[in-house]
């Protein structure tokens, strides 16, 4: 049994859809999120995926779900954040607990799901805690593969759906520094296949692979493309970072529910630097453009 912690999620769903398509057998954690019409579990269940319901912050929740796994992929812990002791919590503290239970309970393979751009000294709270729970990893006995994907889009991207309250503002729209950070946005299909053709394939232990989409992306072109597909006309304003942090608190007051560590996120490269690394298998090059029209509809 596998279990997919974040299987509910953007990119845990096409986990599950490749675990599938391979009769592989998943379990997925879920908060089970809304009322009994509007909950994933019965969808889980019908597609035949076992389902444990709790938080994954409760070491009880997750001996439960870890029980007779022998594989963990862990997808879970949401890229939107609006509170900086959940993403710490979510996308660090969590990862100890998990490896803790998972190597007691005799899980032998375990792949992580990171960030690319996670790095020790970043500019972004987020990719310091990926960076770290990286290291955790690392130093645990499991055949562990860590995949670090740039920014994913499917139906839903959401790196754009952070970054919208800002798009939406007026007069100018704020830009931290000189916007030139990059990312490559990635199709959330080819990350997932990387994910399930890494499980059992032994070149792929001790690996950490990076994932970006054919396009690279400045942060100001990108915003450029999307303020073009929307018909934002709004100027941009480049702000020094050293003041950014100020920024960041006038925004959490004017604007509400915003991403605790936005302008981190828009101050760090999101891109490829390993050109050496060989990927199990060949991604799509599929681009974000392909998708941008439906993905700005369902915004
Ligand atoms: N989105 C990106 O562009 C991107 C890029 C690089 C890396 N990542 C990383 O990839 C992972 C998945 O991202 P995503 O965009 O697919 O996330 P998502 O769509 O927001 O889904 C988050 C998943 O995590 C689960 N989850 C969150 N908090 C939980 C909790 N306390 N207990 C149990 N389950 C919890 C959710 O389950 P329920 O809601 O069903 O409980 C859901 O399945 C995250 O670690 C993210 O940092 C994301």
């Amino acid at each position: 049994m596998i279990l997919v912690l974040g299987g509910s999620g953007l990119l845990g769903s096409a986990i599950l859809r490749h675990l599938h398509r391979q009769r592989y057998p998943a379990r997925v954690l879920t908060r089970g999120m809304g009322d009994w019409r509007s909950s994933n579990i019965p969808n889980l269940k019908q597609q035949g995926t076992e389902v444990v319901v709790g938080e994954m912050t409760d070491p009880n929740v997750l001996a439960k779900a870890i029980s007779g796994c022998t594989a963990v992929i862990h997808a879970g812990g949401s890229f939107f954040q609006s509170n900086a002791q959940t993403m710490k919590s979510e996308h660090l503290d969590v990862v100890g607990e998990l490896a803790r239970i998972a190597e007691s309970g005799g899980v032998q393979r375990f792949i992580h799901v990171s960030c690319l751009g996670a790095s020790e000294h970043s500019a972004s709270a987020m990719m310091q805690y990926k960076w770290e729970a990286e290291q955790v990893i690392k130093d645990t006995r499991f055949y562990w593969t860590i995949v670090r994907p740039s920014y994913f889009f499917g139906t839903s991207f959401p790196f754009l759906s952070a970054l919208l309250p800002v798009l939406k503002l007026k007069p100018v729209i704020p830009i931290p520094g000189a916007g030139l950070c990059e990312l490559e946005p990635v199709f959330v299909d080819d990350v997932a296949n990387v994910i399930v053709q890494s499980l059992y394939n032994r070149g792929s232990v001790s690996k950490t692979y990076e994932i970006g989409g054919p396009v690279t992306y400045t942060l100001l072109e990108f915003i450029e493309l999307v303020k073009e597909y929307m018909k934002i006309k709004t100027a941009l304003m480049h702000i020094p970072t050293d003041s950014a942090d100020k920024t960041a608190k006038v925004f959490g007051k004017i604007v509400k529910n915003v991403h605790t560590d936005l302008i981190g996120l828009m101050s760090v490269d999101s891109i490829c630097k390993n050109e050496e690394q060989q990927l199990p298998v060949e991604l799509s090059g599929m681009t974000l453009e392909e998708h941008l029209g439906t993905i700005i509809q369902n915004l």
